[in-house]
């Protein structure tokens, strides 16, 4: 590995270029003894493989929200004593994510649905005239939220060293904005955002330095952690981001809720992400029959409503979970896994494993592939129903970004997924496998075999098209 993959490999996480220690088994997570019916006759425990989309809950989580759930009461509000502990949890929740995310004392929390929605908050308290960076890589949930900003689309680097010098580069060359001379900075306000792990390709982004090439360029950055927060420790200021957002249902606690984490000046700025009870603090009618309205400057501000109670506690639950088995393990665990995914995958000629930064790049459980002469949901049906292996197929959220990848143009059809190609037709979408802290040894076993299987045997079932999906004909 190059001095320089080392060194973007610890700026996201120093965990992953430690050997660590071995972490013998996987963590239990819920639905891990269900089975599944095959197309072929007979049952087997099915093999969640597609942790990427959502991850099981942890048993700790359940175990712990179950433990909850009858002393759950309204929040905030309330003065009975169940409202008051409900509270407490609550607030107290706040406090265990800052922690996880090793965030600054002054930074705020911010709970929200999901990173979609912890982004679109981002996007809507940006200050006037800012001007946003994105990469094309990125997840949609990163590309798109910028509508009301100028958005400068950054091409796909093939290196994380080009990652950075694209950056830096735009950077440089961005025109002061209308409201620079109101700014700190001459050129105005500024935002880049970056995801930390591809929910593509699984690589590690150069997360350290491009929160340095932005801080050198007078911009903020914001974090989308949605795939790395799960398999890796996120320490806000180590890698000095201004922001972090990540997902609960994947991060082991699948109760609804999200977090946005960060700098509080934006957010504290700028009006109500939502308008309502919650988020004000005192409200008044005017002489003149208008409404005066005090929004908090806390969290508050952005959590307008009745917040998810149990899906911000059941963060709260997967981050203590996670730190307790300790990213360490957790790491060479998954390190062991992605070695038997890619050493198995590269015995197979037919497939060609997606990557952006090559094969020494340091990456989280995702690895994305397609297969010659295969549809890839062709591909993915078959490893459902003839093997009870769950992946995903289709293009992932990130069309941009796969279609680099894969080379292909865009298709007339075929949102967030499903190929219109028949089956045994070459698909123009690709095949996602991805595990985490729940996986066993087994899953990624039978994973590999089935694919070997497939490629050299072919499916045993007929399957047709439905809906744009290849399903079993039967
Ligand atoms: C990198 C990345 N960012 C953002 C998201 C959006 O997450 P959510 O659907 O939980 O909002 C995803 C979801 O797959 C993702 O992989």
């Amino acid at each position: 590995m190059s001095a320089f993959l080392n060194a973007a490999a610890t700026s996201v996480a120093t965990a992953d270029s430690a050997e660590g220690p071995a972490c013998a088994e996987p963590l239990p997570v819920l639905g891990r003894d269900v089975t599944v019916p095959l197309v072929t006759g007979g049952e087997v425990t099915y093999a969640a493989l597609d942790y990427a989309a959502s991850a099981p809950a942890l048993q700790r989580v359940w175990d712990d929200v179950a433990a909850y759930a009858p002393y759950y009461g309204s929040v905030h509000r309330g003065a009975g004593y169940l409202s008051q502990l409900s509270t407490d949890l609550f607030e107290q929740s706040r406090v265990t994510v800052a922690e996880f995310l090793d965030c600054r004392p002054c930074d705020q929390v911010v709970f929200t649905r999901s990173t979609t929605d912890s982004l679109n908050l981002l996007a809507a308290v940006l200050p006037a005239d800012c001007q946003v960076f994105v990469f094309e890589t990125e997840h949609h949930a990163s590309l798109l939220p910028w509508t009301n900003a100028q958005v400068t689309y950054l091409n796909a680097p093939r290196t994380p060293g080009e990652a950075v010098a694209t950056l830096e580069r735009a950077l440089a060359e961005r025109e002061p904005s209308p409201s620079s001379s109101s700014w700190g900075d001459p050129k105005g306000p500024a935002l880049v955002c970056v995801t930390g792990a591809s929910n593509v390709t699984g690589e590690l982004w150069p997360v350290k330095e491009l929160a340095a090439a932005a801080h050198a360029h007078g911009a903020r950055i914001v974090l989308d952690a949605a795939q790395l927060a799960p398999h890796h420790p996120v320490s806000v200021q180590d890698l000095d981001v201004d922001w972090v957002a990540f997902s609960g249902h994947k991060l082991y606690a699948p109760f609804g809720s999200g977090v946005l984490a960060g700098r509080a000046d934006w957010l504290q700025q700028a009006e109500p992400y939502l308008a309502g009870g919650g988020a004000s603090r005192k409200v008044a009618r005017r002489e003149d029959g208008g409404v005066d309205v005090e929004w908090h400057t806390t969290a508050a501000r952005h959590e307008a409503g009745s917040p998810n109670v149990i899906g911000v506690y059941s963060i709260a639950s997967a981050c203590k979970a996670l730190t307790e088995a300790g990213f360490d393990s957790l790491v060479a665990r998954e390190r062991h896994l992605i070695a038997k995914v890619r050493e198995g995958l590269a015995e197979v000629p037919a497939v060609r494993v997606l990557s952006l930064f090559g094969d020494d790049a340091p990456r989280v459980g995702v690895i994305s592939f397609v297969v010659d002469g295969w549809n890839s949901s062709h591909f993915a049906a078959a490893l459902s129903a003839e093997y009870g292996i769950g992946v995903r197929d289709g293009l992932f959220c990130a069309h941009p970004l796969v279609r680099t990848l894969l080379g292909s143009e865009p298709q007339a059809q075929g949102e967030c997924g499903a190929p219109e190609a028949a089956p045994g037709e070459r698909s123009l979408n690709a095949i996602r496998v991805s595990f985490g802290a729940g996986t066993p040894d087994e899953h990624v076993e039978r994973f590999v075999r089935a694919v070997q299987e497939l490629v050299a045997d072919g499916a045993k079932w007929q399957y047709r098209t439905e809906e744009g999906r290849c399903v079993p004909a039967v």
